[in-house]
């Protein structure tokens, strides 16, 4: 042990803390070449690359040889001095002089060259090893660690709704059905909003984390039949009110991970100058506005419709900054949205799209807080009352004006990445056609 307080065991993304300094790394080998009597070894361990070098001259025969050895993805322990090198990526390299190979990797399937779709999907457990993985991934994290830090700031409790549920939340096709016990059918939860909304009663505010289950029959670069929603619901609040939070939280997260995850967004090539230009105030649409708009632009369904998605794109890419889409026809909405008051055609909601044609990454609403119309609303879709008859208890004991709203995580991680789909923002994506690995 006293070896390894000499040598500490540093990790690549710190190595330059440690320049002239003699260092242990734990990790992988990513490459490797020869030139002459020199061996040069590109190495991972999560956290980046770093290409350290060997002399014949200064390690003993047998390291010497180990290199030989080595293939891709073979776990390897090195020690070494560490110096400054502006070529090098990182901007630091290791001087080998100690090599130990703790594991020899069979030929490992994924070479550093170009795979297609399908065989990176089928390999996803190792695909995620590849920087560009690795990246997302540490981005995703940090969304995450950005997205609490700014409700438990503001007073949010974190709720953790149930993903086994009697009922729907949005709309009965994309259910996933199990069965439970001998108490009927089970799904998996499409939101945990409904009850957010019995904690926001308990709470005052509250924010679901969790993952949340749509059976998608879509094949579209948006739609996971699994997915990370952050859903906060807040008591005594309106419509005006979720969407100046909405537009905070995204302000938030944004500047957070131009400031924490740069070099990850440079290794993605994900050109940072659109999320600097994040900042409030966003634009607001009305649903006609908004109409208006994508038909000027070539688009736009029939009113009354929701926008789809390729209207969502073309709306998107017309501006810098997030739009906050309000005031849908309630018909196109789900049965727990207020009418406007004003005009009770209209659902008071919102929809937040992402520039650059990313589209929705936020939906939420005022809800119905008056048992008779959520009642009848109910009736009018053909929602069983008794296994709702909970829900329904929320207007019947104090009941508030409330609003709440959904942000789904690997969409909002796409537009950060600049990812083409939304399936590379999962660890293990789960789409239509795919559940393994
Ligand atoms: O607009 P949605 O369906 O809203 C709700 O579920 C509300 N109950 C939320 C609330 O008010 N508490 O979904 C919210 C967000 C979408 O804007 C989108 O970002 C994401 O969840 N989302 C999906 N992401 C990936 N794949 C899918 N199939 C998604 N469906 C929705
Ligand atoms: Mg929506």
């Amino acid at each position: 042990m006293s070896e390894n307080n000499e040598k500490p065991w540093i990790r690549i993304d710190r190595i330059g803390r440690h320049v002239g300094g003699e260092v242990t790394v734990k990790g992988w080998v990513y490459n490797k070449r020869s030139s002459g009597k020199v061996r040069f070894l590109l190495v991972r361990d999560g956290t980046g690359l770093v290409q350290t070098v060997m002399s014949q001259a200064d390690v003993p025969e047998e390291v010497f040889r180990t290199f030989d050895d080595l293939t891709q993805e073979s776990s390897v322990i090195l020690t070494g001095l560490v110096r400054a090198d502006r070529r090098a990526p990182g901007g630091c390299e290791l001087i080998l002089s100690g090599l130990e190979l703790v594991h020899r990797a069979e030929e490992y399937p994924l070479a550093p060259k170009e795979h297609g779709p399908d065989f990176l999907l089928r390999h996803r457990h190792l695909w995620l090893r590849s920087p560009r993985q690795t990246a997302i991934m540490r981005i995703r994290s940090e969304l995450g660690r950005a997205v609490r830090d700014f409700f438990d700031e503001r007073g949010f409790v974190q709720l953790d709704t149930p993903i086994l549920t009697a009922t729907a939340c949005e709309g009965t096709t994309t259910l996933f059905a199990t069965r439970y016990f001998d108490q009927g059918p089970a799904y998996l939860s499409q939101s945990g909003q409904l009850y957010a909304e019995a904690g926001a009663m308990a709470l005052g505010r509250v924010y679901t984390y969790g993952p949340t289950f749509r059976a998608e029959k879509s094949k579209t670069r948006r739609h996971l039949t699994e997915f990370w929603m952050i859903e906060p619901e807040m008591a005594y609040a309106d419509l005006d009110e979720i969407m100046d939070l909405a537009e905070e939280l995204i302000v938030h997260f944004v500047s957070h991970i131009l400031e924490t995850r740069r070099r990850e967004l440079d290794l993605l090539e994900r050109d940072p100058r659109p999320l600097e230009k994040i900042k409030k105030p966003f634009v607001r649409l009305t649903y006609d506005q908004a109409l208006d708009q994508i038909r000027a632009l070539g688009g736009g369904p029939e009113w009354g419709q929701d926008l789809g998605a390729p209207d969502e794109t073309l709306l998107s890419r017309s501006s810098d900054l997030p739009i906050l889409v309000h005031r849908y026809p309630l018909a196109a909405k789900a049965f727990y949205m207020k009418p406007d008051a004003r005009d009770r055609r209209l659902a008071l909601c919102v929809d937040v799209l992402a520039p650059e044609g990313y589209g929705e990454i936020i939906g939420g609403s005022q809800r119905e807080d008056d048992i008779e119309a959520l009642s009848a609303r109910m009736a009018a879709e053909n929602i069983p009352r008794e296994s709702l008859e909970w829900y329904l208890d929320l207007r019947r004991y104090g009941s508030v004006p409330h609003a709440g709203f959904g942000l789904g995580l690997e969409r909002t991680v796409a537009w950060l990445c600049g990812l083409q789909h939304v399936r590379e923002a999962a660890p293990f994506p789960r789409l239509m056609d795919r559940i393994y690995p």
